[in-house]
């Protein structure tokens, strides 16, 4: 999975005569960790939309190409239209034509999958000036749509990751099946994540799942995003964040009752911290201990096998699926292995 990002947020600037103006923005596309740029060609489909409203239509649409072996796009659109487009807050949308990404519900698919950006709100008059976040717009299953917000900067928390798990609850094809019974009981689901990051996976739960009550956990640096994400969702009373951190003593009261499931999304990639994370499973699985746990894993160096080794320690392997996900930033698939792990 690749995603477009904004290095400068939209900003927009009057020609002299301020009859006219353009609005500049700068984006990439790159992967989640950021480290590669997209080394294929994608048409890109870039509109200024009316910032309040959803369903009317775009202010200006543009086609930019994004070639092979570019680092960074310059965006720049001309707006020489009726003044009162100048009274409006807009959003600038970058898309690819293909937006299968987009559909977390399709995905599971191969070749190049690209993840639409919107920016925050800003004046088309000067003023309001957009905010250093951006905003995913994913279809979740059902024709729910998902909206989360992460930051623009380079941290590791306040963006999402390769939505392995997201993809996985509302996958379309051959499904889990500890995962899919664990989901459909009829009681209450206590399900905590680890390493929550923006709170896409426990977002998408306790939107498809009205019997699920979330608890995300991170360290504190993420607290801000994902509360802002919780509160945009509408989702408070079924989803509430706590700070935890694997390194530390977990608080004895970070669910109300034991836990049904604990999901693990893109947190594997760092063998040094694979040994707290199991700690952390292990003793939570120990306070709880029919809960199951759903891990998504994206491989991106032998050493976070590491983890495996001590998961098989403690845990029982129950099942384990393998997703496409897409092409890598050199146009090679790339795969993630979901697995389902409890206590013997
Ligand atoms: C790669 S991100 C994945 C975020 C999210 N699960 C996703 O898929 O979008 C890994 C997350 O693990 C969190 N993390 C790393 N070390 C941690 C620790 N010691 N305690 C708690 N969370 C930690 C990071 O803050 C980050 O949000």
């Amino acid at each position: 999975m690749q995603y477009i990002r904004f290095l400068k947020t939209p900003r927009f600037v009057y020609t002299n005569d301020r009859r006219s103006g353009t609005v500049f923005a700068l984006v990439t596309i790159a992967s989640d960790l950021g480290e590669s740029f997209f080394l294929q060609d994608v048409a890109l489909t870039i509109k200024l939309l009316n910032g309040e409203s959803w369903t009317s239509l775009p202010l200006s649409v543009t086609r930019y190409t994004w070639k092979a072996g570019m680092r960074t796009l310059k965006i720049e659109l001309d707006l020489v239209k009726q003044k009162e487009m100048f009274h409006r807050t807009a959003v600038l949308s970058v898309s690819p034509e293909q937006t299968a990404a987009d559909d977390l519900s399709q995905s599971g698919a191969a070749g190049p999958l690209v993840s639409s950006a919107y920016s925050s709100p800003f004046g088309l008059s000067g003023g309001i000036e957009a905010e250093g976040y951006v905003e995913r717009r994913l279809i979740i299953g059902w024709k729910k749509a998902l909206l989360v917000w992460e930051e623009t900067g380079e941290s590791i928390a306040r963006h999402i990751w390769c939505n392995t798990l997201t993809s996985e609850i509302k996958n379309e094809g051959k499904r889990l099946d500890v995962l899919d019974k664990t989901l459909g009981l009829s009681e209450d689901l206590e399900v905590l994540e680890l390493g929550s990051g923006c709170g896409i996976v426990g977002l998408a739960l306790a939107s498809l799942y009205k019997n699920c009550l979330v608890t995300p956990t991170d360290l504190p640096l993420a607290e801000e995003i994902i509360v802002k994400n919780i509160e945009c969702s509408g989702l408070q009373g079924n989803i509430n964040f706590k700070p935890l951190d694997w390194d530390q003593n977990i608080p004895e009261n970070l669910t109300a009752r034991p836990l049904g499931l604990i999901v693990v999304a893109d947190c594997t990639y760092n063998a040094s911290s694979a040994p707290s994370l199991v700690r952390v499973l292990a003793e939570l699985s120990r306070r709880s201990p029919g809960a199951v746990i759903s891990l998504a894993h994206k491989k991106r160096h032998d050493s976070e096998d590491v983890f495996f080794q001590l998961m098989d320690k403690s845990f029982r392997k129950i099942e384990q699926i393998q997703r496409a996900l897409g092409t890598d930033s050199n146009g090679e698939a790339s795969n993630v292995d979901i697995y389902i792990f409890q206590l013997p």
